[in-house]
């Protein structure tokens, strides 16, 4: 079988409340690099799980997530959408994986340090072993290119040590060496209220956060309350340096644009924030808006989006079922 050239693989968890770093930092180019490559987007599902979930919760917020994700653009005549769990190829190169990673790479991963925090050893083992299960995910499929915000950066070098380590374990030269695509203006959207912490769903208040299932005025609200410092802005991006709270909502705005953040300068240096931020916030709604339109005319439409995950489940594991056979072969599982 020839070994794929441009394919790729990328994930996301379950949540039908996916946020503006989501967005600008992965799933935009989700759906911009369909037109080039094959690809396949799941719903990591099982990685879920290695925090408690509600089941039923679970399940709402995995078909509200795949109906954000079509809102967005992922097109299922070009990508093969799917959910994780329904393709069980996923975990099987996950434990043949768990048994090539070493505890010493899995310990250096920030991600499960910041997510078990104090209570590491009241973490599940799952999450410690999140990473081995995110290899596999791009593997199983030979992915080549894996489109990410900046944060997963270290579970993409996890990934190629894995897939290194196997090939030079068994002889072979089976699994390629998967690449990030970290693309675009925004790869780590910060929080609305601190500069220095990452955008993210988990964290308490809803204010550091736009959702992209924001209405317009909550939207404008917030971009308004949003943290800055009292000087104007600078004329060029040197002057953000040391500005983190101004250097991110520049880099949404540039974004959210499609420009460069020099070029957004130019118009806006030595503009107070109050201006900027309603234009901003213009901007957002514009881009957002109908997406979250979108999204709530497919919620109304749980049929499609379940047909949709159905094929894409068939299409995945048709692709993956072989490649974990070739690996079982490789290691020395005897056949069924
Ligand atoms: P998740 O669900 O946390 O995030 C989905 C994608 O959004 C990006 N992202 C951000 N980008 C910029 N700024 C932010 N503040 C921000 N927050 C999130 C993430 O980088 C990600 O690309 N481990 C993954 C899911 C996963 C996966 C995979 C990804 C499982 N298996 C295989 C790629 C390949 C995660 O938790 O993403």
């Amino acid at each position: 079988m020839p070994k794929p050239t441009k394919r790729i693989l990328s994930g996301v968890q379950p949540t039908g409340n996916l946020h503006l770093g989501n967005y600008l930092g992965a799933l935009r180019n989700w759906v911009r690099l369909q037109a080039e490559y094959e690809c396949f987007y799941c719903l990591v599902d099982l990685h879920a799980i290695t925090v408690q979930q509600d089941a039923a919760a679970l399940r709402a917020s995995t078909r509200d997530g795949a109906a954000m994700l079509l809102a967005m653009g992922v097109d299922p005549s070009k990508s093969v959408l799917f959910v994780q769990s329904n393709v069980p190829a996923h975990a099987e190169l996950g434990w043949i994986f768990n048994c090539v990673a070493r505890i010493g790479w899995l310990n250096r991963m920030t991600q499960f340090k910041e997510k078990a925090g104090k209570k590491k050893e009241n973490a599940t083992v799952g999450l410690y072993v999140y990473p081995t299960l995110m290899a596999a995910d791009i593997l199983v499929y030979l992915a080549t290119h894996v489109p990410v915000g900046d944060d997963q950066r270290q579970h993409l070098e996890l990934c190629r040590d894995i897939a290194q380590s196997f090939n030079s374990q068994c002889g072979v030269e089976y699994f390629p060496l998967p690449e990030a695509l970290i693309l675009g203006e925004a790869t780590r959207v910060m929080s609305l209220r601190d500069g220095q912490k990452k955008m993210s769903k988990s964290d308490e208040s809803d204010y550091t956060r736009i959702n992209m299932s924001d209405s317009p005025d909550l939207i404008a609200q917030k971009i308004r309350k949003a943290r800055t410092d009292p000087e104007p802005l600078p004329g060029d991006p040197k002057g953000l340096e040391s500005r983190p709270e101004a250097k991110n909502l520049v880099g949404i705005f540039a974004a959210l644009a499609d420009r460069a953040p020099a070029d957004v300068l130019k118009d806006y240096g030595g503009a107070q924030f109050s201006k900027f931020k309603e234009d901003l916030a213009e901007l957002a709604i514009a881009k957002v808006g109908p997406i979250t339109t979108e999204m709530r005319r497919l919620q109304g439409d749980p049929g499609h989006v379940e047909r949709v995950l159905h094929e894409g489940a068939e299409r995945a594991r048709a692709v993956a079922d072989p490649i974990v056979r070739d690996v079982k072969e490789i290691v020395g599982f005897l056949r069924a």
